[in-house]
């Protein structure tokens, strides 16, 4: 399958820009950066994967969903144990357990390896209260227009991480001791091309 036909079949109608300006607007945080909205690409969570030594069994998890792109690309390209979402707007979580639930009848069925096990979890809630124990793999692509305190605040949290959980923050890096640098990589979004640090959990 390749990956025009897998954003066509799962995300065609699905409009992440404008669930995201409906349900901002619900709580009044239109402006807020902190939730601006954008989506990856296949290409970006294949690089992804590649780059922080994705294996199968592993726990992958998506700081900030969107509409589950990268929580079902995830899922497509390595037979993970479970591919987890966390998102803040009641919109985008309907979206993409709408989008899960396509890719479990339509996607999953049709492959031919243990992918065919991995769980997919969308969870409804804040970031920075998400329980990140069993994760091998956190990825954070909201981070993108935090400002200095979340970034401080995303650090705190992802040091609740497991030692050797490997970390992928985009655009914006981290600076605690707690996390081992092991490469920048560019890596193109839906948005434009974007850097993505990789970090390993000491
Ligand atoms: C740049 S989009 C990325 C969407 C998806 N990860 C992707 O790559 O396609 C960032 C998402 O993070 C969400 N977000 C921002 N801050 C959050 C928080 N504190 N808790 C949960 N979700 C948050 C936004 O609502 C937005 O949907």
């Amino acid at each position: 399958m390749t990956f025009a036909t897998l954003q066509d079949v799962l995300f065609s109608d699905v409009a992440g820009y404008s669930l995201s300006a409906s349900g901002k607007a619900a709580i009044d945080r239109e402006a807020d950066p902190a939730l601006t909205y954008g989506e990856c690409t296949p290409e970006a969570v294949e690089h992804i994967l590649s780059i922080t030594g994705a294996k199968p069994g592993e726990v992958f998890y998506d700081l900030g969903s969107g509409t589950g792109k990268m929580v079902v690309f995830a899922a497509f390209f390595m037979a993970f144990k479970k591919s987890v979402g966390v998102e803040l707007l009641p919109e985008l979580h309907e979206a993409a357990q709408m989008v899960g639930k396509r890719y479990m009848e339509e996607i999953q069925p049709k492959l031919e390896d243990d992918r065919r096990d991995t769980k997919l979890e969308y969870r409804l809630g804040d970031i920075f209260e998400a329980d990140l124990s069993d994760a091998d793999i956190v990825v954070s692509h909201c981070c993108t227009c935090f400002d200095d305190a979340l970034m401080q605040k995303l650090s705190d949290k992802l040091e609740s991480c497991k030692p050797g959980t490997r970390i992928v923050t985009v655009t914006r890096a981290l600076s605690s001791p707690a996390f081992e640098s092991v490469g920048v990589s560019p890596v193109q979004m839906g948005w434009g091309q974007a850097t993505a640090n990789v970090y390993l959990r000491r």
